[in-house]
């Protein structure tokens, strides 16, 4: 994994939160939170949490004895959850911390679920990042994390990366391939769950649609966004407008000029902290 792949900041985490959460990571973040409130925790922690999407929606759904530590690496992605928050609804049962999934700043058996939606992808040594959840946990708890399925089952990301691509055949970025959508081998998570000391594993595919109101807003989400950015500034001449204009037009190419609509696919997976 390349060092910028983890980097969200700067404007990354500005265009990320305005476009990007609500075109692909709004649906999953209900979902994700649906999951931990059957779980009826009174002890949750949030790792990779970026910019609170799902924060926010436990917020919404667990009870007022809940308490949430919602923790991200990058500072700049927490600092907009909270100013989302402050907006949305000021809430006592949430603290914010700045942590790194796999070296968690918490004692062994603190928490009751762990969840953590698109961020094990990030993590250098996935084994470990799991294996640190399950630290925190205690015997019995429940991780519930999601990945992104292959890059073709997420149609405006596959669209935008094949077309920037062709602007930079020798050098292609590879940053959505090889990170966000590079953790959906299914039996690969299982194992990596097992060797980490998780049981009662799931995996279950989600779709959803995503919706733009044109093919403007998905192509600077994607390009401008994700750490794809980085890779295409490094790039040189179109840059980093040129190659925005490059995605915008093969999404409308594809999908059309007004309102578009595309299909995306997410593994959800929940796991068991076993015993011992
Ligand atoms: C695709 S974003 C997902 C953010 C959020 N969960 C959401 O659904 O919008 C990936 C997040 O992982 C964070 N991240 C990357 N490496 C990490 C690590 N080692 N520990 C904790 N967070 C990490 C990034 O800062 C970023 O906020």
């Amino acid at each position: 994994m390349s060092a910028i792949d983890k980097a969200f900041t700067g404007s990354i985490a500005d265009v990320y939160e305005r476009l990007l959460v609500p075109l692909i990571f709004a649906p999953y973040a209900q979902d994700l939170a649906a999951h931990v409130a059957r779980a009826q925790p009174r002890r949750v922690l949030e790792t990779a949490a970026g910019t609170g999407i799902v924060t926010r929606a436990l917020a919404a759904q667990l009870p007022a004895d809940a308490a949430i530590t919602a923790t991200d690496l990058n500072e700049p992605m927490l600092a907009k959850a909270k100013d989302a928050l402050k907006v949305a609804l000021p809430d006592r049962r949430i603290e914010w911390q700045q942590a790194d999934a796999l070296a968690l700043p918490f004692s062994d058996a603190s928490f009751d679920v762990v969840a953590c939606q698109f961020g094990v992808m990030f993590f250098p040594d996935r084994v470990k990042g799991h294996a640190e959840a399950r630290r925190v946990l205690v015997p019995g708890g429940r991780l519930f994390f999601n990945v992104w399925d292959r890059i073709e089952d997420s149609e405006f990301t596959d669209v935008v990366v094949q077309a920037v691509a062709e602007l930079f055949p020798n050098d292609p970025p590879r940053f959505m391939a090889r990170t966000p959508h590079g953790y959906c081998d299914r039996d690969l998570i299982r194992s990596d769950l097992e060797r980490a000391g998780f049981a009662d594993i799931t995996i279950d595919a989600v779709d959803h649609v995503s919706r733009a109101p044109s093919p403007r807003e998905p192509a600077i989400a994607i390009c401008q966004g994700t750490p794809m950015r980085s890779e295409i500034e490094a790039r040189g001449a179109p840059g980093l407008e040129g190659a925005t204009d490059k995605a915008e037009e093969a999404l409308r190419r594809r999908f059309g000029s007004g309102a578009i609509q595309g299909r995306i696919r997410a593994l959800v997976v929940s796991a068991t902290s076993a015993a011992g």
